[in-house]
């Protein structure tokens, strides 16, 4: 599914350089960004950069023959779903409140029926001017959304309001105006995903070899497919995929908990952690001292999260994982049955198989059904998983549930 497309204008400032990271994160969430850039902007930062990081050439004029030819001003306007103008200079907002069009900027802003938002950049008197204050006031009255300034250092060497945002700021202030409709579009999904850590003592925990990869991977493309997406992670050296929200764990019981308090509203639930099995019986208070030549572990069972989940009168859709060494399709159906989920993602594991690595292959069972999905990287095989779990979701009552009560 094809991201939001998105003109991101920059005009003359030294905050200009905070534009490449904008336009890096909105590209990071999805969006096709197409880059403008005002004479005043190419004063500060290069086009190159812009081009290298939207995989764009960036338009800067009205008279471009070419680029005019390739797709002319006004069906650039047009081709918005949004306008985001960042930094926005003082003489910007002026231009865009008194309806110019004497660059390509404020000809696209007046030609296009997309939202408008500025994120304002300038010198705090600028910023304080009563003319610019008019002018902010005029563009909201007329609908654009004004982000920010920030008050602080300025490169200037005052200190003020008149600090453009930070790019992760922007972008997630207009997250909302990027969301597209996906197939999972207002399903709010919990996935659990990474090793937990049971503690023996505190310096010590017994864990196992998951890198969240795939689960990660997952909660990614759940996102991209418009979903409202929770993330429970045990500890892994992975960042959160943008617009997921991620609840950090470390033991099999902390999980379990999480998992309890944000099931409320879910419509899937996804197992994709390693959880542990078994935990020490007890947490010794103060390390362990080693002592004979051997050492015996007392080891209690962990709650099974997944099947907890499942045995619930108003459960979601549930989506297992089984990693196995053997007989890996007999194992998973077994498991599928057993822990009465609607859908399981079987894999190899071993050596140099699934964990840790940036490929994976899987072999989908639910009953009465299979699908192979063949060895591909972590995030095009979720993106294979998450369409057939859309799919199989969509036939199943639980999904006339949801949207009846969502
Ligand atoms: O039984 P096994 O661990 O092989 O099952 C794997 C599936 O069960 C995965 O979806 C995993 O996330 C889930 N699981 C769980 N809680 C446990 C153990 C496994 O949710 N304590």
């Amino acid at each position: 599914m094809q991201g939001k497309r998105v003109i991101v204008g920059v005009t003359g400032g030294i905050a200009a350089y905070k534009a490449a990271e904008l336009v890096r994160r909105l590209v990071e969430r999805g969006a096709q960004v197409q880059v403008v850039m005002t004479a005043g902007a190419q004063q500060f930062v290069t086009a190159t950069t812009f081009q290298a990081l939207s995989g764009r050439p960036v338009r800067d004029s009205l008279w471009d023959v070419a680029a005019e030819a390739a797709m002319g001003h006004i069906e650039l306007a047009r081709w918005a779903e949004l306008i985001v103008v960042a930094p926005a200079s003082a003489d910007f907002l002026a231009r865009l409140a008194h309806g110019h069009a004497d660059d390509l900027l404020t000809t696209l802003c007046l030609a296009t029926e997309a939202p408008i938002a500025v994120a304002p950049a300038m010198n705090r008197i600028m910023w304080a001017n009563a003319a610019t204050q008019s002018n902010v006031a005029l563009l909201q009255q007329r609908g654009v959304q004004v982000l920010g300034p920030a008050a602080g250092d300025q490169a200037c060497g005052e200190t003020g309001p008149g600090r453009m945002l930070e790019a992760v700021q922007i972008a997630d202030l207009i997250a909302p105006a990027l969301q597209t409709q996906g197939p999972l579009s207002g399903r709010r999904v919990l996935i659990t995903a990474g090793p937990t850590r049971e503690a023996l003592d505190p310096v010590r925990f017994i864990s196992n070899r998951s890198s969240g990869k795939m689960g990660y991977a997952v909660a990614q493309a759940l996102r991209e497919a418009g979903a409202e997406v929770v993330l429970v992670s045990g500890p892994v050296a992975l960042c959160a995929p943008p617009g997921v929200r991620r609840v950090d764990v470390e033991s099999a019981q902390q999980m379990t908990e999480a998992v309890q308090r944000e099931l409320p509203g879910t419509a899937i639930f996804i197992g994709a952690a390693a959880v542990a099995d078994y935990r020490p019986s007890e947490c010794a208070a103060d390390k362990i001292k080693k002592t004979g030549d051997c050492m015996q572990l007392a080891m209690n069972r962990t709650e099974d999260i997944i099947s907890a989940v499942a045995a619930r009168a108003d459960r979601p859709f549930v989506v297992g994982f089984a990693a196995e060494t053997t007989a890996v399709e007999q194992h998973a159906r077994e498991k599928l049955l057993r822990k009465n989920l609607d859908l399981i993602a079987a894999n190899e594991v071993g050596a140099c198989k699934a964990f840790d690595c940036d490929e994976n292959a899987l072999v989908v069972l639910w009953r009465g059904g299979r699908r192979e999905l063949p060895s591909a990287p972590k995030l095009d095989l979720a993106r294979a998983l998450v369409a057939l779990i859309a799919e199989r979701y969509s036939e199943h009552p639980q999904a006339a549930n949801h949207a009846a009560h969502g």
